[in-house]
């Protein structure tokens, strides 16, 4: 058998988790690497300090915040907290967090302290934000849809009274009027049948593909537009297993982000398109990197909704449609950008898509 203290403080210490312990007092009496990594500080430094001060000082924590409430009432009547969600404020970065607040007891079953462990789930944060996105832009279509088809109604009953005047009336120019306003009632049903023949999309068709093909395929179409712009064209593909597509939608997916991409691209520039399986969760991911513009926080809040664009002969419905066509799929994105660096659009497509 392996000597078991020696493995339990190395899986304490090497664990992913931030690990405090703290006295009834409030002062730290254990912090692992994980936890100097979140602090920034070295753990001789903050040995024997007050933890909420920490959590204010080195986390940029609130004061009385989820967390600190949780310490409390665990110091206070020993009551334990599995999962408390709390936002840190590391200098400029925010970091969404998930922390457990726990007893510790000594033998005697006397309680001695509290364990806190804090888990980084900023980056599973980022994708609900994207999905909630997603969804808002699919009840915005159909809401439009909706207003299509009620304003369909009462035009078809002011058409109605227009043949009614243009039958009746014995005045001329008056019937030739009545006659115009049906034709002009009459073009703006048909745009309403076709807005809403489009806001119908047909089933989507999953077929078993390989997502390198549906990849291939768009990176030829935009081949030649990128040599001619002399940006440079990477593929690493690292053999993802087959997954149920919408070959047509996802290849419009890919061929809306590489577009993007490629105008935000300057001469000299370089796209990579890379694709791989994330074989923990089950997923396929395709990541469409460029070394373009990049976006400032603000821009980048936005892509994605319907209509934003920054481009003078943008449409903005580029990204806002590839997020719906994701989401129909069960996937998610998740965008990284900085100015003047580029940006990259990864996409997780889940490989038992029903
Ligand atoms: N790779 C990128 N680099 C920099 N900015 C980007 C990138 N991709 C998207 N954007 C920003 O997001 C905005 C929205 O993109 P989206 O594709 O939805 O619309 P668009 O490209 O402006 O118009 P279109 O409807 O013709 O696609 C863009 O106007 C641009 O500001
Ligand atoms: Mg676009």
């Amino acid at each position: 058998m392996v000597n078991e203290s020696w493995l339990m403080q190395e899986l304490v210490e090497n664990s992913d988790r931030a690990i405090f312990v703290i006295n009834l007092a409030n002062q730290l009496i254990y912090i692992n690497r994980a936890g100097e990594n979140l602090t920034g500080e070295n753990r001789s430094r903050l040995a024997g300090l007050d933890f909420h001060s920490i959590l204010a000082s080195h986390m940029g924590m609130a004061p009385q915040n989820n967390l600190v409430r949780a310490i409390n009432r665990c110091v206070g009547d020993g009551a334990e907290q599995p999962g408390v969600p709390v936002v840190a404020e590391l200098g400029a970065e925010k970091k969404w967090l998930q922390a457990g607040v726990r007893c510790l007891r000594d033998p005697e079953g006397q309680q001695y302290g509290c364990v806190i462990t804090l888990s980084d789930v900023t980056r599973l944060q980022q994708m609900e934000i994207q999905m909630s996105r997603a969804e808002a832009l699919a009840s915005a279509g159909q809401i439009a849809a909706g207003v299509a088809h009620e304003v369909k109604n009462p035009l078809s009953a002011v058409r109605g009274f227009a043949q009614l005047i243009s039958a009746r009336s014995e005045n001329e120019q008056i019937r030739r009027y009545a006659d115009y306003m049906v034709e002009e009632i009459d073009k703006a049903i048909q745009i309403i049948h076709d807005f809403l023949r489009l806001a119908r999309p047909p089933a989507p068709s999953f077929r078993l593909t390989q997502i390198e093909e549906v990849l291939e395929e768009v990176v030829t179409l935009v081949e030649t537009e990128a040599h001619f712009r002399g940006i440079r064209l990477v593929r690493k593909y690292s053999n993802p297993p087959p997954l149920m597509l919408d070959q047509t939608r996802i290849r419009q997916v890919f061929l809306n982000i590489l577009a993007n991409a490629i105008g935000a691209t300057p001469r000299g520039g370089q796209i990579t398109v890379a694709a791989g399986l994330n074989d923990g969760l089950d997923q396929v991911w395709v990541d469409i990197q460029d070394t373009g513009t990049g976006m400032t926080p603000d821009v980048l809040a936005r892509i994605g909704q319907p209509f934003f664009t920054t481009k003078e002969n943008g449409t903005g419905l580029g990204l806002s449609l590839s997020y719906k066509m994701i989401q129909d799929h069960g996937g998610q994105v998740l965008v990284h950008s900085e100015p003047g660096m580029g940006s990259s659009f990864k996409v997780f497509l889940p490989l038992n898509n029903k």
